[in-house]
């Protein structure tokens, strides 16, 4: 064992695999769950989008918090791990009829709604199940948030929800339908976010947006704050869980909360980005004219992060102690875009030799392809492995 890692079960392993530490995701959700014990109306729906490990999962459902979905199969995926329907909000800017009636079949607690369109098919399938659709309305805050252009949503340019100009119209017609019931609105601003000045710039959209409802009397039971917090890539060790307690108090004590409502949060990186590490094997070092290559039996295919949004994951050699030397770290699949990190400094690489790479435990798995028929990579708990 190097460090954290118990090396001697990984070489029994075939790599690339997936790795997750629980005693790193129980903490982070006992964290939550202290930090939110302060606040009796704050309640936290896992994003599954982050991970659906079935493993992981469960102890995520273990802990208490509920699920957002965004899709069927995530719906699935968490009435599987025991999560109750009750504590399921289904989001997402284009759910098919199938999804819906999923949603409405095992009467989840919410539909977070993203237009009118979609708000006339829920009330219509709501109607021929003989049901009553609970929905809250996606409500786009033209809020920036401080991260990578492609994971920010909250901008009026973006795809999802419904700008402030069409709140109003939209509650309206909500309220003249008889198969949808308006309990609340849902913002989202962005991901991988470390600014808490972001969140409080969303607080006061929101408390802006609540007046002008008020004025209007229009009460909202419920609000939705979506998700958003980050984690730290470049030392997962410092702080391996997140600062949850600076991020709800930022809400605590800039959102205008009414005492009658709830406050709902949707987080996924944050509570599984740090458990999770992609373990892969060296299969060769290249000297280049002017560099060395390590290539890894992992790709883009297994963590596409950093060919999508150029992301770092910290990487380590858990098992050499040689001195350190520079490579660019690079998977095997045939796109020039397959390199996990350009001048990395590891401890000397040899063939054969284990790469851990770090914060891997979001987006991660669930984002694998099997592009060039490549096998999925497995996910395996520490627990499993002792
Ligand atoms: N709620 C909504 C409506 C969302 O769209 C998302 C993420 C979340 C909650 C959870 O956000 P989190 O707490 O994990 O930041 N694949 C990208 C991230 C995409 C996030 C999409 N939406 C990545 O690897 O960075």
């Amino acid at each position: 064992m190097k460090g954290i890692f118990p090396i001697e079960k990984f070489r029994e392993l075939r790599t690339p695999f997936y790795y997750y530490d629980t005693k790193v995701l129980r903490d982070t959700l006992a964290c939550i769950k202290k930090e939110i014990g302060r606040y009796p109306n704050y309640n936290v729906h896992y994003a599954v989008k982050a991970n659906a490990n079935p493993k992981v999962l469960t102890i995520i459902r273990e802990s208490g918090l509920g699920a957002d979905c965004v899709s069927g199969g995530e719906i699935r995926a968490a009435i599987k791990a025991g999560v109750a329907a009750n504590q399921i909000v289904f989001a997402g800017v284009g759910k098919a009829d199938w999804e819906i009636n999923l949603g409405l079949e095992y009467n989840i607690f919410c539909f977070n709604v993203e237009s009118i369109p979609e708000l006339e098919v829920i009330n219509e399938l709501a109607a021929a199940q003989g049901k009553v659709a609970k929905v809250a309305f996606r409500i786009n805050p033209n809020v920036g948030a401080h991260t990578h252009a492609n994971i920010t949503t909250g901008l009026a340019e973006n795809k999802f929800g419904i700008s402030m100009q069409d709140m109003e119209t939209v509650i309206d017609v909500a309220l003249t339908m008889k198969h949808v019931k308006f309990i609340g609105l849902h913002f989202h601003i962005g991901s991988q976010i470390l600014d808490m000045g972001d969140f409080v710039a969303l607080c006061n959209r929101v408390n802006e947006l609540q007046d002008r409802l008020e004025a209007r009397h229009i009460l909202v039971e419920h609000i939705n704050v979506g998700g958003g917090l980050g984690i730290d890539y470049d030392h997962p060790n410092r702080q391996p869980i997140p600062d949850f307690k600076s991020y709800f108090s930022a809400y605590a004590t800039h959102l205008k909360l009414r005492p009658h409502q709830t406050l709902h949060f949707e987080l996924g990186r944050a509570v599984t980005g740090q458990c999770g590490t992609l373990i892969s094997k060296v299969l060769y070092v290249k000297k280049g004219a002017n560099k060395q290559f390590a290539i890894l039996d992992a790709g883009m295919t297994d963590l596409i992060r950093p060919a999508l949004y150029q992301a770092h994951h910290k990487m380590e050699n858990i098992t050499s102690d040689e001195a350190m030397q520079t490579y660019d770290v690079v998977g095997p699949i045939c796109e020039s875009s397959d390199v996990f990190g350009k001048a990395v400094d590891l401890n000397g690489v040899k063939r054969g030799d284990l790469i851990a790479l770090r914060s891997a435990g979001a987006y991660g798995e669930i984002m694998a392809s099997s592009y060039n028929c490549r096998e999925l990579p497995k996910g395996y708990t520490s627990e499993e492995l002792v």
